[in-house]
């Protein structure tokens, strides 16, 4: 038999490829007399539980429980340790646990037998997959509870992002954070990385004494600044959800419940800006039911956090981005505290039902939007999101437009759209509209209590929609008009789309100063709200000439905006007609934030531009070290 220390021996022989392939190769035939590759195993094995995202063998044993044992070296940026995993099998006869991984360096597996001894467990880890990682296979019978594998992350974990002193707010301290989702758990904790399972989990982490860690965890442990932090999460979640930071963090209380971490620089600007959170979860409780999370505050991220926010619970991560001083923004905290019902507490089975997650909680969003500031504020953002997926659709391959997606054989980062997002709260809005708001309601009341710490994919939530809504009451929608949404490509004529009055009146004065009735010192504009000017932006005609270009700037200072969504919206104008006074403040922006959703389509009509695209080059290169690797990889696919 090949032992693991047998096995860590050949590591110091040969250079790493080859051990992994040549110990793969063993162990397959070890186990099954044999050869099959690796994906064969898998596929065989994935019968009840497909998530075409992870090797895991889930049919044949699941973790309940992990405890992370974890040590955060900075100067190695680097996190070593190890991850108890408490197994429950399904299946008395297996022998083998498989667990996710990417770019981790894997020490020793211990087992505890039932003397309560640690046995080295053999191990391998198999080939990598471009995609999913490598799958790490022990041997072991289900008479073993609990494994410990022991292991360090490197500088190519994707879910980490390691900065410097420099590249913080404060610039004292260097700073770590987590984004998980979709498949990234795997890159600093080798776990079954898959949404169709739960676990409740603890850990103990080891910073640099001036720092302070948070997790998507009860944080209440950690009185003490003294780098010796322990958590628990009492309550099951998916891989996903489970994220770190740490920092120079601090805390300050917005209400009872909840409450901000962030640098000093942000901490009093932020309790400002997200001081409605708590009025947003009393409506969403009431709405939707109890808060099942206890806690619920915020995590500010430095500029180069890749995304708006990240659900993580009890802990949403939140880029900087959104703190402008008038509260505009702040949509986004009811976005991402909607996802504590759409997605932690009903979780897409697999990425393939993103839209379970994302569409929910963008109806939910624009529902808490609608009842804590008012109607038309809602229909306003509802309207710009619908403009938004318009022309994120017109760059998308049709069948990439349907909720119902396949991404077997697909990075789910690269599927990333706007579709599960915005169509998917469409199809809810047209449901909502087809059934009456008070029917809606008492469905999705329903559907977050009787779904509650479970998975959910496309065909079951259609079953539970017949046997709620649809069967209930007939006649009301068709099931071919119900396929269209989810299967078909585009959007169907008879979406409901949110009108504007307030847009209405942006578009008046705007014609105003096209048409040359009114100058543009004269258009009405005082009481606009951001929402207004991003929908003038929007739509400014795309030949305007320079002129024109440096008159609006002149009356609204647009190059010089502090609110990042309407320095974007005018970037995206001003870059394709090479606007001079554009691109120092650009070039600042793309040194300063790395929010993807903001970077991305800058560096691509930077990129169009035939003048501009050595420049984006250039500043990319600049830029490169400060970005995460998710948005690295994004906009190198759109630069080179
Ligand atoms: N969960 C998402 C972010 C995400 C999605 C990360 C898929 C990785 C894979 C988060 O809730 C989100 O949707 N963020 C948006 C917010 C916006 C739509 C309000 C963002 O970051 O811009
Ligand atoms: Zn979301």
């Amino acid at each position: 038999m090949i032992s693991a220390k047998l096995l860590e021996g050949a590591h110091t022989l040969k250079p790493l490829h080859a051990f992994v392939i040549s110990c793969s190769f063993l162990i397959m035939v070890l186990f099954h007399g044999s050869v099959v590759a690796n994906n064969t195993i898998q596929q065989h094995s994935a019968n009840s539980v497909t998530d075409p995202h992870s090797f895991a063998n889930l049919q044949d044993v699941r973790t309940k429980h992990l405890s992370l044992d974890l040590t955060v070296d900075f100067t190695r940026k680097q996190l070593s340790g190890y991850a108890e995993h408490q197994l429950e099998w399904l299946n008395p006869n297996a022998t083998r646990f498989i667990v996710d991984t990417r770019a981790l360096v894997i020490e020793k597996v211990q087992g505890q037998a039932l003397d309560g001894n640690w046995v080295d467990i053999k191990y391998v880890l198999g080939i990598t997959d471009a995609i999913k990682g490598q799958p790490l296979t022990m041997q072991l019978t289900s008479k073993i509870k609990t494994i410990r594998i022991f292991y360090h992350t490197t500088a190519d974990a994707t879910g980490l992002q390691w900065l410097s002193t420099v590249q913080t707010t404060e610039k004292k301290h260097p700073f770590l954070f987590s984004q998980s989702q979709a498949i990234h758990a795997r890159s600093w904790i080798p776990l079954q990385d898959t949404p169709a399972i739960r676990i409740t989990y603890q850990a103990n982490i080891r910073t640099p004494k001036e720092l302070l860690a948070v997790m998507s965890a009860d944080n209440s442990q950690n009185m003490q600044r003294d780098g010796d932090y322990q958590f628990s999460m009492p309550q099951k979640v998916p891989a996903y959800l489970i994220a770190i930071a740490v920092g120079d963090l601090h805390f300050k209380e917005m209400s009872k419940q909840t409450g901000i971490y962030a640098e000093k620089a942000w901490l009093d600007k932020a309790v400002y800006e997200f001081a409605d959170t708590q009025k947003m979860i009393d409506v969403a409780s009431k709405l939707y039911g109890e808060y099942h999370w206890g806690r619920y505050d915020l995590l500010i991220l430095p500029s180069s956090f890749p995304f708006g926010g990240m659900e993580n619970p009890r802990l949403s991560f939140i880029t900087p981005t959104v703190i402008t001083g008038d509260r505009s923004l702040v949509s986004l905290i009811a976005h991402e505290l909607a996802h504590s019902w759409s997605g932690n507490l009903i979780t897409n089975s697999s990425w393939n039902d993103l839209w379970i997650n994302e569409g929910f909680t963008n109806f939910v969003e624009n529902r808490l939007m609608r009842e804590v500031y008012g109607n038309e504020r809602a229909d306003m953002e509802a309207n710009l999101s619908y403009h938004e997926l318009v022309r994120d659709m017109s760059g998308l391959a049709a069948k990439d437009t349907a909720l119902k997606v396949d991404l077997l054989g697909r990075d789910p980062d690269d599927a990333f759209s706007l579709v599960p997002y915005v169509k998917g709260q469409l199809f809810l809005s047209w449901l909502e509209s087809k059934f009456g708001k008070a029917h809606f309601d008492d469905f999705m009341a329903a559907y977050f209590s009787k779904h509650q710490f479970q998975s959910m994919d496309t065909s079951l939530f259609l079953q539970f929609l017949n046997d709620e809504l649809v069967g209930k009451y007939p006649d009301v929608v068709t099931s071919q008009q119900i396929s269209q949404w989810i299967d078909m490509p585009g959007i169907p004529a008879d979406a409901v789309i949110s009108q504007s009055d307030a847009f209405a009146k942006v578009e008046a004065q705007l014609k105003l100063w096209l048409e040359q009735e009114q100058p543009l010192r004269r258009l009405n504009t005082s009481k606009w709200s951001v929402h207004e000017w991003l929908h003038f932006i929007n739509m400014l005609p795309r030949d305007l000439s320079l002129a024109h270009l440096s008159e609006l700037d002149e009356v609204f200072m647009l190059s010089s905006s502090k609110n990042a969504e309407i320095f974007v919206a005018w970037a995206r104008i001003t870059i394709p007609r090479n606007y001079p006074p554009i691109f120092t403040p650009l070039r600042r922006f793309l040194l300063e934030v790395g929010r993807t959703k903001f970077v991305v389509p800058l560096y691509k009509e930077l990129k169009a531009n035939p003048e501009k695209s050595g420049w984006a080059t250039a500043i990319y290169r600049d830029a490169r070290a400060g970005y995460h690797p998710l948005t690295q990889s994004a906009i190198e696919k759109v630069l080179f």
